[in-house]
């Protein structure tokens, strides 16, 4: 049942795009009213005057997406969908400063999880630093310390599962844990639980077993570095997690995630089923170009926006 249901969140999306037909033809908005649209959708706050009188406000996209109001309103989004709640302190937010780093440097998208940066506090202050053993924010040390989780043996269940949430968009629900529940590895091969924690692709101690593990608890906590050896995940070996984050950025997943939270930016929602023209667009210009304004500029650009 879990995995039908986890089956299901996989493929549902991929089965949207199959179905696609045309969208109903719709009146153009006039211009002021395509302004303020686009200029809601993409910085939050109505249109300049400039952006008003245009007689072609979606020529403006380029320079709206390099304006500070529309990086900043993208990087809080992007921190609101990676995370379920926001930090208990500014630099748990690792995903919004380097957002933020990656949008304003207009630098791939798969830099958020490959590049080599850090997430720190240095002299009170948050800032994204340049670390040759970076991986995105993915190595950031509040991030890992929020992430790390609960497991008995220091498992870190939770890390696997964020990483495969902000990669591919992939959303599982986690087990209540109620009382005399054998929670341990060998409880969670049960049928109950193996659906997600052992016998699915993105099979959550198997994912672990690739990345440190947690060694103590609270600030004082430290990292392991692995002992379970290469594992065969995602069709092919991998031993640590930057081989596992590799795998799921060059993945299609990882592409079609670009598009739905681009999606979800413009738009407030997901993507209808008779709007996969326009999805397969934005990955078309994904694809191409590699950024995340890429994938934006195509949805807004697009003369469906202003109808
Ligand atoms: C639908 C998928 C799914 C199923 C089924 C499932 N889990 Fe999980 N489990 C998760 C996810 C997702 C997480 C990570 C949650 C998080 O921390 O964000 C998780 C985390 C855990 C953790 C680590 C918690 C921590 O704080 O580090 C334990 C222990 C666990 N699950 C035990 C179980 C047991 C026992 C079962 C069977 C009764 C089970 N799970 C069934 C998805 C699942």
């Amino acid at each position: 049942m879990h995995r039908l249901i986890t089956l299901l969140v996989v493929l549902l999306p991929l089965i949207s795009l199959g179905q696609a037909t045309t969208p109903p033809a719709a009146a153009a908005l006039d211009a002021s009213r395509c302004a303020v649209k686009l200029s809601v959708a993409l910085t939050g706050r109505s249109p300049d005057a400039a952006l008003l009188a245009s007689s072609n406000p979606q020529s403006q996209v380029d320079a709206l997406l390099q304006g500070t109001a529309f990086i900043e309103r993208f990087s809080r989004f992007v921190n609101a969908r990676f995370n379920d709640e926001p930090g208990a302190t500014s630099v748990e937010d690792a995903t919004y400063h380097l957002a933020r780093h990656v949008m304003t440097n207009r630098l791939p998208w798969s830099d958020m999880f490959l590049g080599s940066f850090r997430v720190e506090t240095a002299n009170n202050t948050v800032s994204v630093v340049s670390d040759a053993d970076g991986l995105g924010y993915l190595r950031s040390p509040a991030w890992l310390k929020r992430y790390a989780g609960n497991e008995e043996q220091g498992v870190k269940l939770s890390t696997a599962y964020r990483i495969l949430n902000n990669t591919t968009g992939i959303t599982l629900t986690a087990a209540v844990v109620v009382p005399g529940l054998d929670t341990s590895a060998t409880g969670r091969r049960n049928a109950a639980c193996a659906g997600c924690h052992y016998d699915s692709w993105f099979a959550l101690d198997k994912i672990s077993s690739v990345l440190t593990r947690r060694v103590g608890t609270g600030a004082n906590m430290t990292f392991a570095a692995p002992t379970a050896g290469p594992q065969q995940l995602l069709g092919t070996t991998i031993s640590n997690d930057k081989e596992l984050v590799t795998a799921l950025v060059n993945s299609p997943d990882f592409d079609f995630n670009v598009c739905r939270v681009a999606f979800g930016f413009v738009y407030g929602r997901k993507e209808l089923a008779c709007e996969g023209p326009l999805f397969d667009k934005c990955v078309d210009a994904f694809r191409a170009e590699r950024t995340m304004q890429s994938a934006i500029a195509a949805l807004t650009k697009d003369s469906s926006f202003c109808r």
